[in-house]
């Protein structure tokens, strides 16, 4: 015999007619099925309605065709495992979030995949800032793969620690007028594999998140470029720091979007608000005949972000020179303002900006 069949039977078998609003599932404790041979324990506290209870319990399992059934009574009240108990209303995981010193607003750069570009745009979001006239900070969380050094033409900055009174602090050196902290400045060489063990990645990641010295003047913007995926650095940034908003990147690609989707529902679980969606390398215009082309295929990015309540922040086509001034050093947004793509990055500094200063005490 079934259990699911004896259960759903059992839910059927009401008591309605010795006065009670339950069925025999609803007392039932304890069951063994052995071939067509049933054991069931029932709660019933008072002796008065055992043999009605025994009597329903046998019809119901012959019924379903049992040759042997022994109906037991106990009188203990239902076992905790039967209804886990709630966390109090007030226990929030978040809670113990706090901000990060020296700077006014953080976002955070994600994607769910790979190599869709998330350090490019970050570093060019950073730029896009800069050069509006904020006062902007770039942190590469990527622990294991981090690229902002390079892209920002810092890798030779050394990195100075100063006591404070909240400690030792890290100094974050400036490249293009941008402060950044990054894993590989501190690195010996480019190099040297990182191999992180969790409670070493996490300090390490609240290190850079709480004892970095951003400098004098209080930063508007930080930047933080995030490693792909939803892993332990997404989850302790969400656990550990305010973060003010959260900026998807991603390709027209299908795979890519379905990443998306995983990402803001990370986000949403950890209720960092999701500012919106860039879509990187969208199209490639021919520098010779100036016409676009679509090679990943018509985008679905602006649907998708409908779908889950945000916004397509802004397309960023594929230029060579995105790549060619990354390896440089110089983000193209600095190194050429009037290409599509550093057009594009400024469109999405407004768009960012005008995001953030729609959320309650924004500005
Ligand atoms: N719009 C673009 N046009 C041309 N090249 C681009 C563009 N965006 C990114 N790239 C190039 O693509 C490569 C991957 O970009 P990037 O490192 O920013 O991706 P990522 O998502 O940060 O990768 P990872 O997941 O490894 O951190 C780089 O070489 C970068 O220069
Ligand atoms: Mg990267």
């Amino acid at each position: 015999m079934a259990l699911q069949g004896v259960m759903d039977a059992l839910k059927k078998a009401t008591l309605e007619e010795i006065g009670i609003s339950l069925s025999l599932a609803d007392i039932l404790r304890d069951i063994q099925i052995n071939g067509t041979d049933v054991k069931v324990v029932l709660f019933s506290p008072s002796d008065k309605y055992h043999e009605f209870l025994a009597n329903k319990a046998k019809e119901v399992l012959t019924g379903l065709g049992a040759t042997s059934v022994e109906v037991e009574f106990t009188d203990q009240p239902p076992t905790q495992q039967q209804q886990p108990p709630q966390p109090p209303p007030q226990a929030n995981p978040f809670e113990t979030r706090r901000r990060i010193p020296g700077v006014k607003k953080v976002i955070a750069v994600a994607s769910g995949k790979g190599g869709v570009g998330k350090s490019t745009v970050a570093v060019n979001l950073a730029a896009a800032l800069k050069q509006k006239g904020y006062n902007v900070g770039y942190l590469d969380a990527d622990m294991y793969g981090p690229s902002g050094p390079t892209m920002l033409g810092a890798k030779d900055k050394t990195v100075r620690a100063k006591q404070t009174e909240r400690g030792e602090v890290l100094i974050a050196p400036e490249s293009h007028g941008i402060k950044l902290m990054s894993i590989g400045l501190l690195l010996p060489s480019e190099d040297t594999p990182v191999i992180w063990r969790g409670p070493v990645l996490f300090k390490a990641l609240t290190q850079f998140l709480f004892d970095i010295d951003w400098g004098d003047e209080e930063l508007d913007y930080l930047i933080i470029d995030l490693p792909p995926g939803t892993g332990d650095v997404q989850i302790t940034l969400g656990q550990t720091a305010e973060i003010d908003g959260a900026v998807i990147v991603t390709t027209p690609q299908d795979v890519a979007l379905i990443d998306v989707k995983k990402g803001i529902q990370m986000f949403n679980e950890v209720q960092i608000p999701v500012l919106g969606i860039v879509e990187n390398m969208s199209y490639f215009v021919c520098p010779e005949t100036g016409k676009a082309y679509e090679i990943f295929g018509k985008s679905k990015t602006e649907e998708i972000a409908k779908q889950y309540g945000t916004k397509l922040l802004g397309k960023v086509p594929i230029e060579p020179k995105v790549a060619e001034f990354a390896d440089l050093g110089i983000p193209i947004t600095i190194a050429k303002p009037d290409s599509d793509s550093a057009k594009a990055f400024m469109e999405i500094a407004d768009n960012v900006i005008r995001e953030l200063s729609k959320q309650q005490g924004g500005n």
